[in-house]
C-alpha cells in the first residue's frame, strides 16, 4: 500500500521583510498564493528511509536526510517513537531552489502522506507545528489558498480569495540560495532603518475581491532587490514579460523565478510566448491560483 499527496507551489504576492532579528530570521509580512504547479510525494513502506525523485530538475533535489520530505518523516516518526522506514518518492514539478516553495511543498506533502500512511491521526495543529520546525514556508504549503504569514512567515491567517488569478512563471537557468538572499538584503539595508513589516490593506482587498488590476498595482517584494543584485540578468526577464502585457511582474520569494499576473490566459499565453521568445529564461509555466493545499490523491480518500 502507498499514499501520493499532491502539494501546490507558492508566489508571495506582498512580501514585507523586517530587520534581521537576533536569532537570524528575519520578521515578515508575506502574502502567499498557493498556484496549480505540484509535487507529488508518494510514500510506501520499506527496510529503511530513502527518498527518490523524478522530473527535470531530479539530479538537483538532496536524496539524503537533508531533503525537508526525509526531515518530515524522520520528526513524524519521532513523535511517535516508531522507525520512519518508508520510501519516499518526489515527481518533481515544482522549480528546485526557484522560489516558490518547492522543497517546502515535499516537506508538507511527506508529511501528511506518513500521517496517512500510518495512521498516527495527527491533528491539524500537530500537522502544523511540525511544519513550522521543518521551515518557515511548510505551514503554508500543508494549507494553500491564499495566506498571510507573519514571524519567520510560519504563523498563518487564511485569507479570502474573490475570484482565479491568472499566472505566468519564468523559470531561471540556475537557482538561488534563500539564506544567500536574505544575507543581500542585510547587506543593502546596512545603515538605513527597517520598518516592522505589514500587510497592506490595499492588497488584501485586491485578493478578496479577485481584482486582478488592484492586485497588480500593490504587489511588492522586499527581497527582489536582493535576488536582483544576485542575478542581474532577471531584470530582463521581468522586462520581457512587462512589455509583452503583464500586469504586474516581480521576482517569486527569494527567487530567482520571476512571476507575472495576467488578466486572463490569452494574455498569458502571449506573455508567455514572449518569455520563450525572448531566451532570458530557461522555462515557461502558466498557472492559476488559489490552489489547495497538501492534499491525499491515491487512494482516493474516502468521503467523510
Ligand atoms: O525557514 P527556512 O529554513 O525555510 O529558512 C531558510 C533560510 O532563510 C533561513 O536560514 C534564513 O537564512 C532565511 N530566512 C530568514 N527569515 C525568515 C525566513 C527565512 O532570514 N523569516
Amino acid at each position: 500500500m502507498s499514499v501520493t499527496v499532491r502539494v501546490p507551489a507558492k508566489v508571495n504576492v506582498q512580501l514585507a521583510v523586517g530587520a534581521a532579528r537576533p536569532d537570524g530570521f528575519h520578521d515578515l509580512a508575506n502574502v502567499f498564493l498557493a498556484v496549480g504547479l505540484y509535487d507529488e510525494v508518494t510514500v510506501t513502506p520499506a527496510d529503511e528511509l530513502r527518498v527518490t525523485c523524478e522530473g527535470p530538475d531530479a539530479g538537483q533535489v538532496p536524496l539524503d536526510g537533508t531533503n525537508l520530505a526525509a526531515r518530515a518523516a524522520i520528526a513524524l516518526a519521532a513523535r511517535r517513537a516508531i522507525e520512519p522506514a518508508v520510501h519516499l518518492h518526489i515527481a518533481k514539478d515544482i522549480p528546485v531552489a526557484g522560489g516558490m516553495a518547492g522543497g517546502s511543498a515535499d516537506g508538507a506533502g511527506a508529511l501528511l502522506a506518513c500521517d496517512t500512511l500510518w495512521g498516527t491521526g495527527a491533528s491539524r495543529a500537530e500537522l502544523l507545528s511540525i511544519c513550522a520546525e521543518l521551515g518557515s514556508d511548510v505551514p503554508f504549503s500543508l494549507v494553500g489558498g491564499a495566506a498571510l504569514g507573519v514571524g519567520r512567515g510560519e504563523r498563518l491567517t487564511a485569507l479570502e480569495t474573490g475570484g482565479t488569478f491568472h499566472w505566468v512563471f519564468a523559470m531561471a537557468g540556475r537557482g538561488l540560495s534563500t539564506p544567500a538572499v536574505f544575507r543581500e538584503f542585510d547587506r543593502l539595508a546596512e545603515g538605513r532603518d527597517i520598518p516592522a513589516p505589514v500587510a497592506a490593506p490595499d492588497l488584501l482587498e485586491a485578493l478578496a475581491k479577485g481584482d486582478a488590476d488592484a492586485l497588480a498595482a500593490t504587489v511588492s517584494n522586499d527581497l527582489q532587490p536582493a535576488a536582483l543584485s544576485l542575478f542581474p540578468e532577471l531584470a530582463a526577464t521581468l522586462d520581457a514579460g512587462r512589455a509583452a502585457g503583464a500586469l504586474a511582474a516581480l521576482v517569486s520569494g527569494s527567487g530567482p523565478t520571476t512571476a507575472f499576473l495576467v488578466r486572463d490566459p490569452d494574455s498569458g499565453a502571449e506573455v508567455a510566448e514572449a518569455l520563450r521568445a525572448s531566451g532570458t529564461c530557461r522555462t515557461v509555466r502558466t498557472a492559476t491560483a488559489p490552489a489547495p493545499g497538501a492534499s491525499v490523491v491515491a487512494p482516493a480518500p474516502t468521503p467523510a
